[in-house]
């Protein structure tokens, strides 16, 4: 029997995927830190039995349109706004994800990017290696507290809640939006639920971790960074369309709000000329959430074990529903 023909859009670590290649006919885009090229994916589309997708791929109706084989599509993220979920489902077509395994890794970089912008990690790092630092001073580099602030978390999904649980570690008071109360995480979080506009007005930390959709796309704009604190900090680490950056730049030097930690942007990469580059109140990361290499290795298994266990006719760990 000829095995299934899978087509991975980056060089992944051979380690991860020999042990599949006994049961898959795999084949991989030559480069590891360079996207396919999307001529290219489209080609190999046409006949492949199962792809493993990164966000980087726009994996859209015309694609799986020309997708003759095509059965399954394992994306490696838990987001997949990447995906055109539903000319997928229209054509039989599984698409899975990553949740999960990501959850823990991606709450610590959050957390990460709290401290780093309350309290300047990166400016102070740049300061001393440009070899600023020439005396002690009481107000030298000072930044803002964390412990006992609030944190207001938009979108208390799975990794909304770790952010939670670290932030209570912090002694903070945490609040959260989502589209429905969670009165199991309100319990095991302590996490008071709060409306869209309570939660800008209270957080001194305002975190991001809606997936991206048509509601959620633009909904931090100039309005809801006037609502907000002019000393509270945003984090996003969800997309960067969630975002208008135009306002979040104006917000930031009008001192509507204090700062930014951004994992995500809405071009990725961002150019360095970028106005919020420019500015030392954002930290700003190149979406490295998950990225930790315990769990980057898990996500790249997980999409292969569900490919794999597709086409062993067994259910698929993860799949996207929608
Ligand atoms: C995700 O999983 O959606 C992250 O953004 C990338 O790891």
């Amino acid at each position: 029997m000829t095995k299934p023909r899978i087509y991975i859009t980056r060089r992944l670590p051979e380690d991860v995927v020999a042990p599949y290649r006994k049961d898959l006919d795999i084949e991989m885009w030559s480069e590891t830190d360079v996207p396919v090229d999307h001529t290219h994916l489209q080609k190999e589309a046409v006949t492949a039995d199962g792809l493993v997708t990164m966000l980087t791929e726009n994996v859209d109706e015309e694609l799986l349109g020309k997708a003759e084989n095509l059965k399954i599509v394992a994306n490696l993220a838990v987001g997949y706004d990447n995906i055109d979920v539903q000319a997928a489902k229209r054509r039989d077509i599984q698409v899975t994800n990553t949740p999960d395994v990501l959850t823990d890794t991606t709450a610590d970089l959050i957390f990460g990017l709290v401290l780093a912008t309350a309290r300047r990690l990166t400016e102070a790092e740049r300061y001393i290696k440009e070899g600023k630092w020439e005396n002690w001073s009481p107000l030298l580099m000072a930044g803002t507290d964390v412990h006992h602030k609030t944190m207001g978390i938009v979108g208390m999904g799975r990794i909304g809640k770790m952010i939670a649980k670290r932030a209570r570690g912090f002694d903070m008071n945490v609040l959260y939006h989502n589209r429905s109360r969670d009165e199991e995480a309100e319990d095991q979080f302590n996490a008071s639920y709060a409306t869209f506009d309570d939660l800008l007005t209270k957080a001194d930390y305002v975190v991001c971790m809606v997936p991206l959709t048509r509601e959620t796309e633009g909904m931090f704009n100039k309005n809801t960074f006037r609502k907000m604190k002019n000393t509270a900090i945003f984090i996003n680490g969800s997309r960067g369309q969630t975002v208008i950056e135009a306002d979040l730049y104006e917000a930031l030097i009008h001192e509507d709000i204090a700062g930014a930690g951004l994992d995500v942007f809405a071009e990725e990469p961002i150019s360095k000329d970028h106005p919020l580059l420019q500015l030392d109140q954002v930290v700003a990361l190149p979406h490295i959430g998950s990225a930790s290499k315990e769990t980057r290795y898990k996500m790249m298994d997980l999409c292969l074990e569900n490919i794999d266990r597709y086409f062993k006719g067994k259910s698929v760990k993860t799949p996207v529903s929608n």
